[in-house]
């Protein structure tokens, strides 16, 4: 036991964040160990995707203890980072993590920039340290990169940053002078089938494999600048515009990959089509895809039932969830 630990015995904490939709896509790192990304990327936090997690450091344990949705999980991926909150903290003490996704589905919609922005918040505050936001930005990103984005609320731009140890590759929210009342429908595709390859090994085998891979990075700075602008003036035609194409030239670089790395499924096209569809007939939804085959469109509030409806109707479609824009992670009673 250390001595720490006798005098201030550990208390629980609890933290809930939201997961996030990039607007402007993350895909591709400078450095695997450090987690920093070769360039930078721009999000909207969604309410309803929602990650509540619980982290007790607890010296009766002999190793970290996970449980995910009510099953114990491995911590392969959890422990190594609990690693740096005990480095950071000057403890040793093993944890004992409880996370739950209270996510309308259970369709394998990607968590982890939830789960690791929860556990950032949560884990931090148990090991009885205070961090402000871009600490915890930067500790959520060692875990996933868009995790560090879901510290934040609403738009989220995250910054690459040019230091080798990487403590200026953080999120900062993007201000608005009042509420913007977008929000995205995102449509489960394929029910729910596992990923074929996850982000962080198909990143990896894009940059080494895609001669697409360079023209890709190099289109980011740009329509972040874009994008930004376009949230100051409201301008959802040109936001919306930049949203399809960063997915587009994402998905086509990591495409021409060799072996290609294909997340597109019959439904997803299906969705594209329908998508294209409504915004010929004058609706504002301008699709985007992560390293699945869900489709998730950027619309108006108002809109957005008529879009949910129109994806509803599709046969591969086996769920649509509508939300709007969410809080930055906080901690909770
Ligand atoms: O956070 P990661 O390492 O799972 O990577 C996320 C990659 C994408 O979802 C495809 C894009 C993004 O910016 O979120």
């Amino acid at each position: 036991m250390t001595k720490q630990t006798l005098k201030h015995p550990y208390k629980g904490s609890k933290a809930q964040a939201c997961a996030n939709i990039a607007l402007v896509k993350y895909w591709g790192k400078r450095n695997a160990e450090l987690n920093l990304p070769a360039a930078g990327s721009l999000s909207l936090t969604l309410d309803k995707l929602r990650t509540t997690t619980s982290v007790q450091f607890d010296t009766a344990l002999s190793e970290d203890e996970f449980y995910l949705d009510d099953e114990r999980a491995p911590t392969k991926r959890l422990s190594p980072w609990l690693d740096l909150i005990r480095k950071r903290a000057g403890i040793q003490t093993r944890a004992r993590v409880v996370s739950n996704n209270a996510f309308p589905t259970s369709s394998g919609l990607a968590s982890s920039a939830s789960a690791f922005a929860a556990l950032a918040l949560a884990g931090s505050d148990a090991a009885g340290l205070s961090l402000n936001k871009t600490e915890l930005s930067e500790l959520a990103r060692r875990g996933s990169g868009s995790a560090a984005r879901s510290i934040f609320p609403d738009f989220v731009e995250m910054h690459p940053g040019t230091l080798l140890d990487g403590s200026d590759c953080i999120a900062t929210p993007i201000e608005q002078d009042e509420d913007w009342p977008l929000c995205m429908v995102i449509a489960i595709v394929g029910g729910g089938i596992k990923k074929s390859i996850s982000s962080r090994d198909a990143m990896d085998h894009c940059a080494a494999t895609s001669p697409l891979y360079q023209a890709w990075i190099d289109s980011v700075a740009p329509d972040i600048e874009v994008a930004r602008t376009a949230i100051s003036e409201r301008d959802l035609p040109t936001l919306g515009d930049i949203t399809e194409v960063s997915a587009m030239a994402m998905h086509a670089a990591a495409m021409a990959s060799r072996p290609p790395v294909r997340y597109w499924q019959p439904g997803t096209l299906a969705c594209l089509n329908v998508v294209s569809d409504l915004r010929q007939d004058g609706v504002s939804a301008y699709p985007t895809m992560d390293a699945g085959p869900h489709l998730k469109v950027l619309t108006t509030m108002s809109e957005s039932q008529s879009v949910a409806d129109a994806l509803s109707a599709l046969p591969d479609v086996s769920e649509v969830i509508i939300s709007g824009p969410g809080p930055g992670a906080s901690l909770i009673e």
